[in-house]
């Protein structure tokens, strides 16, 4: 029988996170495979010492890139892979492989690194910023989740605030995509399909995520979201994506990002498509 760790982060007291490794051991065990959930610090990153358990694959549902490393130097297959896992985690590094890959996707700009103490306000650079994307514009952090670290920016005051409050950290310049607002597609890919979608939308808020208060419902994907979906997670090397689409004009798809550890509660709740089974009946075929 083979074995499995499903790992998420145990620092985070909110249940989601559990409740996402829950759904993915369950999962697992229906396919009889013997697994268990572990919080990551139960896993000590011991250098120079052997592995006293070994599974025979990791489902990693978090963000401890480190441990995500440290279990593949170990010769253990992990999903999503540790340098998939990076790049998604952070947006700016994301944007950079998305275009890369021509993928469809709202104007960027990647902000330059400013160190924390120093600033390069006055230098003329975020005029052109502002010139090229004008107001309202996106701003967003490299690192965030749940629409938490996302920006509406409408004026040029809130744009200088935000710039100074962001200094020592990655983040980008967006176009506002005027077209989407308060609504956007998530689309589940596992190995290169499509498994699952849900139409997000939210009437108090730019931001279509179900966590900041928007709701959900089942819609069939057309050929064009389809294929830009499956384009923009094999663009980040993604064996599991959570991809969200915006609506262009003529409600073309963008790519605004792509998860790789997307949580699949609420896709289940409102498709009734378990994600995790997928999942893992794909990392077992591809164990053989
Ligand atoms: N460029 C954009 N134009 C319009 N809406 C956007 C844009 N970028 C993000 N959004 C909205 O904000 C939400 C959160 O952005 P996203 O990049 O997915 O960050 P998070 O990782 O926090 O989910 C999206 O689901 C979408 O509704
Ligand atoms: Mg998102």
């Amino acid at each position: 029988m083979k074995k499995c760790w499903v790992i998420y982060n145990g620092s985070l007291t909110s249940d989601k996170f559990r409740d996402q490794a829950e759904l993915v051991k369950d999962a697992a065990i229906r396919a009889g495979v013997a697994a268990t959930v572990k919080r990551n610090y139960e896993v000590q990153m011991a250098l120079s010492e052997k592995l006293e358990e070994r599974p025979d694959f990791v489902v990693f549902l978090d963000k401890d890139i480190l441990l995500a490393t440290f279990l593949k130097n170990a010769g253990i297959p992990v999903f999503n892979d540790p340098e998939v896992i990076e790049t998604c985690d952070n947006k700016a590094k994301q944007y950079i492989q998305l275009a890369k890959n021509n993928i469809a996707m709202p104007k960027t700009i990647i902000a330059p690194k400013v160190y924390p103490k120093f600033t390069i306000e006055g230098s003329g650079y975020y005029e052109k910023v502002i010139e090229k994307l004008g107001f309202p514009m996106i701003i967003k952090e490299g690192h965030g989740s749940f629409g938490m670290k996302v920006y509406l920016i409408e004026t040029e005051e809130d744009f200088y605030v935000k710039v100074d409050e962001l200094r020592g950290v990655d983040y980008v310049f967006q176009q506002f995509i005027a077209t989407s607002r308060g609504r956007d597609i998530r689309v589940n890919i596992v190995g290169g399909e499509v498994v699952a979608a849900m139409h997000r939308f939210s009437e108090t808020d730019f931001r279509a995520n179900i966590t900041n208060g928007g709701e959900a419902s089942v819609i069939e994907l057309t050929l064009e979201q389809k294929e830009l979906a499956i384009r923009a997670a094999e663009a980040v090397g993604a064996e599991f994506a959570g991809v969200d689409l915006l609506f262009g004009e003529n409600e073309a798809p963008l790519v605004c990002e792509v998860n790789a550890a997307a949580h699949i509660r609420n896709i289940y709740n409102v498709t009734g498509i378990n994600v995790a089974d997928r999942m893992i009946s794909y990392i077992l075929r591809k164990l053989g």
